[in-house]
């Protein structure tokens, strides 16, 4: 089939990427010329593991291409996904202002049937959106062109989206026109053929789904870190209740990890615009509000460890910083942790040596780049030399088990604050390395 791919970031590169793979041709098109430049030259701007050798290997094969051109893509194309960017707007709900500008050049742009599929994260009512956006540009062209828009939320996960994208739980599509739903069941037919968990349901129905799959996700993260500070008061092991409420199959272990906040381009994003989707309509949400508050509060955690043990001053002190990005294998940094924990060392007084497997030129030129007292280290013992304390923030996996005969030795005290509570508490202590995690008493 003859797809085109609007928006080449996290989402579009990889479903495009993962459509040309099964045979599809795919036209991938971005308003951002450098990035277009990059990938026509076969350098690939994000950071998520395979992605780099599938693009080259069907850019090779021609089943790729990549344009900043809408038109150009569409002409060949029956099927078009919408996947740019849809972030917080200054009131909390989802910008839509990229994809509207999306749907005006295809109302601008098409000649014959083109079916519209929202793949952004949208608001319910967006679908809605887009049709009327671009059934007005048709009339004003005086063209009577049929077209349909259908929604198609992705679940994909950063770190692991080539896999899931291959291998989804399940593909949900909302959808109220049959030849939609026929082009879209012919799209993903190879990659449910397995389960066959192909979702077929109203536009607004899918469009929720997507937002109250993140916030149930992200509900789970901020019950398990609001547990996890009354543990720490009452002097219970959060790693230990973890395991014994993950152990009843209706609760089940995932998402339940503690942690300083979860961060990332989508749950703050995502519960925020449900929130005021739900104000909106005149519902308060209590729930959802303290899921964001609950995680706002989080991620000062570990700055606050940092603080009870060397005093709020800490003007002279230098911390290593292990992990940037949001989460392991990416280099996104969208509301990382990282960057408050970083935020309110500084603001202390302390210097950072910081690293990162991926995340560290995202760090330098976005995210921290206003952050002076900041070292980017080669390595992840470099960052410890003369360091009072090592701080893990994300849990690569080349953080899990260190030498910690070379922590010891590069510190200025063996000292760990552990973000993501991934060492053995007993062994450290064994050792002689002070050891704070979160929801765990000292
Ligand atoms: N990142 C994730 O893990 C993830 C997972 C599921 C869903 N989503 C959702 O998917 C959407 C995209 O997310 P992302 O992380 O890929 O965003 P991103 O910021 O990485 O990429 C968006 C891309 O769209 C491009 N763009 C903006 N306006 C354009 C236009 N008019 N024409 C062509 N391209 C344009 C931008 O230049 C950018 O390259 C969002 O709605 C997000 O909530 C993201």
């Amino acid at each position: 089939m003859r797809i085109s791919v609007i928006g080449t970031g996290y989402v579009g590169l990889v479903t495009g990427t993962c459509f040309a793979e099964m045979g599809n041709d795919v036209y991938c098109v971005d308003v951002d010329e450098r990035k277009i430049d990059h990938l026509k030259s076969g350098v690939i701007p994000i950071y998520e593991p395979g992605l780099s050798a599938m693009v080259s290997a069907n850019a090779e094969a021609g089943r790729i291409k990549f344009t900043t051109s809408l038109a150009e893509a569409l002409r060949d194309s029956e099927i078009c996904f919408i996947a740019v960017g849809t972030p917080m707007g200054a009131d909390g709900s989802a910008d839509l202002q990229y994809v509207l500008a999306v749907a005006k050049e295809i109302g601008q742009t098409i000649e014959r049937y083109l079916c519209v599929v929202d793949k952004s994260t949208v608001p319910v009512g967006t679908a809605a959106k887009v049709r009327e956006v671009i059934q007005d540009e048709l009339d004003k062209r005086r063209l009577a062109v049929e077209f349909d828009v259908a929604s198609n939320p992705e679940f994909l996960k950063e770190g692991s989206a080539v896999g899931d994208c291959m291998r989804p739980d399940r593909i949900v599509i909302g959808a109220d026109s049959e030849r939609a739903i026929h082009l879209l069941k012919t799209v993903y037919e190879p990659y449910v053929r397995n389960t066959g968990n192909f979702l077929v349901m109203d536009i607004a129905s899918a469009e929720m789904t997507k937002y109250a799959a993140n916030a149930m996700l992200a509900t789970k993260i901020s019950f398990i870190n609001e547990i996890s500070r009354i543990c720490e008061c009452v002097g219970a092991d959060v790693n230990k209740v973890r395991l014994g409420i993950g152990s009843d199959h209706r609760i089940g272990y995932s998402f339940i990890y503690p942690g300083c906040g979860y961060g990332g381009s989508c749950f703050p994003k995502d519960v925020e615009a449900l929130i005021k989707t739900a104000e909106q309509n005149g519902i308060v949400t209590e729930l959802l509000k303290s899921v964001t508050s609950v995680n706002d509060l989080q991620k000062h955690v570990i700055a606050d460890k940092v603080k009870s043990r060397f005093g709020s001053d800490l003007s002279g002190r230098k911390f290593a910083i292990w992990g940037l990005a949001f989460k392991p294998d990416t280099d996104d940094m969208r509301e990382s942790p990282a960057i408050t924990i970083v935020k309110d060392l500084t603001e202390a007084g302390a210097a950072i040596a910081a690293y990162d497997p991926k995340a560290m030129e995202e760090a330098r030129h976005c995210y921290l780049k206003d952050i002076a007292d900041i070292e980017y280290c080669p390595s992840k013992y470099d960052a410890l030399t003369d360091a009072d304390a090592l701080v893990l923030v994300t849990e690569w996996k080349e953080f899990r088990s260190p030498d910690f005969d070379e922590i010891k030795k590069r510190l200025k005290t063996p000292l760990i604050f552990d973000g993501r509570n991934q060492y053995d508490a007993d062994w450290l202590d064994q050792i002689g390395i002070e050891y704070h995690q979160i929801g765990v008493k000292r």
